[in-house]
């Protein structure tokens, strides 16, 4: 049985760069057959039917159907995987908090549509910010759907903290593992080098406090930002390329800790509920389990209450719109 792809925004710049790398085997494997379902609003119809005919041009051995349509209820019909990509993107001098009103309209009826037509075994992936807090108004929206099923994408935050990592150190990206970022994906995150190592060795102990926390923390919090700077537009090609890093290690699973932005059950003290990013462990098959017992000294701990504090505004703020009961 092949497995149907939802795709929002798909006409949109993180949409071009992730839909051939999905049809070509790259995030549910090279033997697992697809079929893609494109949502956009009206307007971009006709743009995403020219991403199609390119699909359709590379003659995917493994897609097997592409349908596009401005209908929630169709586009989520019978999906096993829906990426939630479509959304507003931050401007040069936009917070991620501009964006709360605008976005979070979108994701309440996307929840509604995958509680009512989705397929049974259904994952979700929230990429569209502020993707914490839309995650949680998809999933608040989604109540027969069971809230592990969603997560929001904050891979692309621990792929920055190990590049620059492996940077500052010298050493290669694959030196690096368990390097997890916490929170919310927004300059609140907190990259943990308590827990990571480096070649075996705890990343804290190799590099300076000063550079840590104020070098390393924010700029690994600001990259977003950076990258709008510089290129005029957010990030499309790598949050393309954490996107699929995070479906394909939660599909097929990994053998280190990975970041995940998924709903609390208290762990660490975050608030139950809320969509926070944790350290995950995945062994395949959608399935994830939060990582406890890690190393949260005080210095964490009071990172942590930073970015789990940024996390309730914004869940008080959706609450206060309407967005969630
Ligand atoms: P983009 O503007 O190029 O594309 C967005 C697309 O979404 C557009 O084609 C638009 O028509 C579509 N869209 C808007 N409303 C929609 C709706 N209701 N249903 C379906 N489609 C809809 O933007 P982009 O660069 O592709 O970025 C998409 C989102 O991803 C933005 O919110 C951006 O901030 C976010 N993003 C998140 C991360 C992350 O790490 N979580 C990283 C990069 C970008
Ligand atoms: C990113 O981290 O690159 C994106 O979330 C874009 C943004 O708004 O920062």
């Amino acid at each position: 049985m092949s497995k149907t792809v939802t795709v929002t925004g798909a006409a949109g710049a993180i949409g071009y760069a992730i839909l051939f790398r999905i049809a070509s085997g790259q995030m549910l494997g090279p033997d697992e057959k697809l079929r893609l379902k494109l949502l956009e609003i009206e307007p971009a119809l006709k743009a995403a039917e020219g991403t199609a005919m390119e699909l359709y041009d590379c003659a995917f051995p493994l897609l097997e159907s592409i349908d596009i349509t401005a209908d929630p209820k169709e586009a989520f019909d019978g999906a096993n995987v829906c990426l939630l990509i479509g959304a507003r993107p931050r401007q040069r001098g936009m917070e991620r908090a501009d964006l709360l009103e605008a976005n979070g309209q979108i994701f309440k009826p996307q929840g509604q549509a995958i509680n009512d037509h989705a397929a049974d075994d259904v994952r979700v992936l929230v990429v569209g910010n502020p993707a914490n807090t839309n995650c949680l108004i998809a999933m608040n929206n989604a109540p027969d759907v069971p809230r592990e099923r969603f997560s929001a994408m904050t891979r692309l935050d621990e792929n920055r903290a190990v590049s620059m990592l492996a940077q500052k150190l010298n050493v290669g990206v694959e030196d690096i593992r368990d390097l997890v970022v916490w929170g919310n994906h927004s300059p609140t995150m907190f990259p943990d080098l308590f827990n990571a190592r480096v070649k075996g060795q705890r990343a804290v102990d190799l590099v300076e406090m000063e550079w840590y926390e104020n070098e390393y923390i924010p700029r690994v919090g600001k990259r977003g930002a950076e990258i709008i700077e510089a290129r005029g537009a957010s990030s499309a090609a790598s949050a393309a390329n954490a996107a699929i890093d995070h479906v394909r290690d939660w599909m097929l699973g990994a053998d280190s800790l990975h970041s995940m932005a998924v709903a609390s059950n208290g762990e660490y003290g975050v608030e139950e509920g809320l969509v926070s990013s944790f350290p995950v462990r995945l062994s395949g098959g959608g399935e994830y389990e939060i990582a406890e017992g890690l190393e949260v000294g005080d210095f964490a701990r009071s990172k942590l209450e930073i970015t789990v504090g940024e996390l309730k505004e914004e869940r008080d703020a959706v609450k206060q719109l309407g967005l969630i009961g």
